[in-house]
């Protein structure tokens, strides 16, 4: 068997199979003992094309197994151009997933369905349409998510309407057969959520977590132009089959996330997982002859406020290797704290002592220092801004500069500044305590170690305790050959 050299910005530890196109997170399950994770997949290239459902599963979020394609489209069917996304759900002895049968018609793709026996390893197409008929004024339709709540199935739908509105659509059910329209959960007129941002005339991958009477809508801002933009949230709670919602927000602050997926845990969490797309020219990502990534599984909570919290799940403190630096000081300029390789979780905590630019972290993935990736606290404004405009010295990956709302960055809060910093590869994923997060991608050029440093603001002064442990990867069977011959194989990381 050759083996092909190691791509140095495949992630060890977020899940995406070894080559090709993934996008969506789908079918999201637990059942028979295991968390199932499958994926929009093209198993034929890089590009968003004749999409399929692959598929992983693991009883602990760990340890992982590439299971056989879930679902591939049916030649002369409904499906016959793609399974599109959605979700499944345990019933029983039985799996089944909803999902959205592409043919021809770009944007409405009814609903369909698919079912396991033997736990998810095959799936059999029911073969028609489990909705055939769209709710009037749907010109977008898409996406089933399917829950059970207080003795019946409920389905929600993402739609964008002939007047301009998106909405999530409402179904019910008694036996996941026959399935009773009850108008939209919510529908809304584009509403801003940040600057230069709204909630977008469609919504794809419509997600409902609720817990304790309140609720939160997830959904993926679409536009019919511009496609995919990014995800919102609406908190609020539900009355008689409508969604009574607050203010809409942002689900992360990062260019490179998208259409999150909830899963309901045995234990009572939710957990979720969202699809990075590449941030690279479409020739790189031929090169490189794969795209996109799942995030990490985050637990995600309601919190009193009504806002969305998201930390990385707690079963990923087990894929902490040997702490690679522990440091504690305070700076006037710039401090060397230490190196970590190339899939690393970091904490840190910052205490700065100077107003506008008060310095923060940087990721330096070069020796000579010309790349690097900034994370700098700005205490007037009172947010972390992470600049990759450094971050590569391929001019083919993206810049930009990303605002992340941090309130105890503001100079005058007396709060020190503490997050925590996953990056793997060619992801990086950033958390505060208040739960907000950023998502977004970087492709370093430079070989590891990196190294960590801590810089202070003009003319001030920056006190840094800061933390990071070497990632190990998942522990990973793939379903074919193809996974053990481009399995990454960072610094004498071994394989699992
Ligand atoms: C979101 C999405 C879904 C669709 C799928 C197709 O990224 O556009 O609305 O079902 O991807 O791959």
């Amino acid at each position: 068997m050759s083996v092909m050299p190691a791509d140095p910005h495949r992630p060890v530890a977020h899940l995406r199979p070894p080559r090709n196109w993934i996008n969506d997170p789908n079918g999201l399950a637990f059942h028979d003992g295991h968390y199932h994770v499958c994926f929009q997949y093209n198993p034929y290239g890089p590009e968003h094309a004749n999409m399929h459902w692959g598929h992983f599963r693991s009883p602990d979020l760990i340890s992982w197994e590439e299971l056989p394609v879930a679902l591939t489209p049916t030649p002369g069917g409904e499906d016959a151009d793609g399974c599109f996304s959605g979700n499944a759900v345990s019933d029983g002895d039985r799996m089944v997933a909803f999902y959205s049968a592409f043919r021809t018609d770009r944007w409405a793709q009814p609903v369909t369905t698919a079912e396991s026996r033997d736990n998810g390893v095959t799936w059999t197409p029911r073969g028609s349409l489990l909705i055939p008929e769209l709710p009037e004024g749907a010109t977008m339709y898409r996406d089933p998510y399917v829950w059970r709540e207080a003795g019946r199935w409920r389905m929600l739908v993402g739609s964008a309407q002939a007047d301009g509105r998106a909405a999530a659509l409402l179904y019910e059910s008694g036996d996941l057969e026959r399935w009773e329209y009850r108008g939209p959960f919510l529908d809304r007129a584009p509403q801003p959520v940040a600057p230069g941002a709204d909630t977008g005339p469609g919504w794809e991958c419509p997600q409902y977590l609720h817990a304790d009477g309140r609720g939160a809508l997830l959904l993926g801002a679409w536009d019919p132009e511009l496609g995919p933009r990014r995800t919102v949230v609406y908190p609020g709670r539900e009355q008689d089959g409508r969604f009574l919602p607050d203010a809409p927000a942002l689900l992360d602050h990062g260019p490179d996330f998208y259409a999150p997926a909830l899963l309901p845990a045995p234990d009572g969490r939710w957990l979720l997982w969202g699809w990075s797309w590449e941030a690279r020219d479409a020739a790189c990502v031929r090169e490189a002859g794969w795209a996109g990534l799942l995030t990490l599984p985050r637990e995600v909570t309601l919190a009193e406020d009504g806002s969305v919290r998201q930390r990385p799940a707690a079963e990923l403190l087990a894929l902490r290797d040997e702490r690679a630096l522990t440091a504690a000081g305070e700076t006037a300029g710039t401090a060397e704290l230490g190196t970590v390789r190339s899939s690393f979780d970091l904490t840190a905590r910052l205490e700065p002592r100077a107003a506008g630019t008060a310095g923060g972290l940087r990721l330096v993935t070069s020796a000579d220092g010309a790349e690097y990736l900034d994370i700098s606290i700005d205490a007037a404004a009172g947010e972390l801004v992470v600049d990759r405009d450094h971050a590569s010295l391929d001019p083919r990956a993206h810049g930009g500069t990303y605002r992340l709302p941090c309130p105890e960055a503001r100079a005058a809060s007396g709060a020190p500044v503490e997050l925590r910093l996953v990056v793997d590869r060619s992801v990086a994923e950033l958390y505060l305590p208040s739960g907000r997060t950023l998502t977004l991608r970087f492709y370093p050029t430079g070989d590891t170690p990196w190294r960590i440093e801590a810089r202070a603001g003009d003319e001030g002064r920056l006190g840094y305790a800061v933390g990071a442990w070497n990632l190990r990867p998942y522990a990973m069977r793939y379903a074919t050959d193809a996974g053990a011959e481009s399995t990454p194989t960072d610094a004498g990381l071994a394989r699992h």
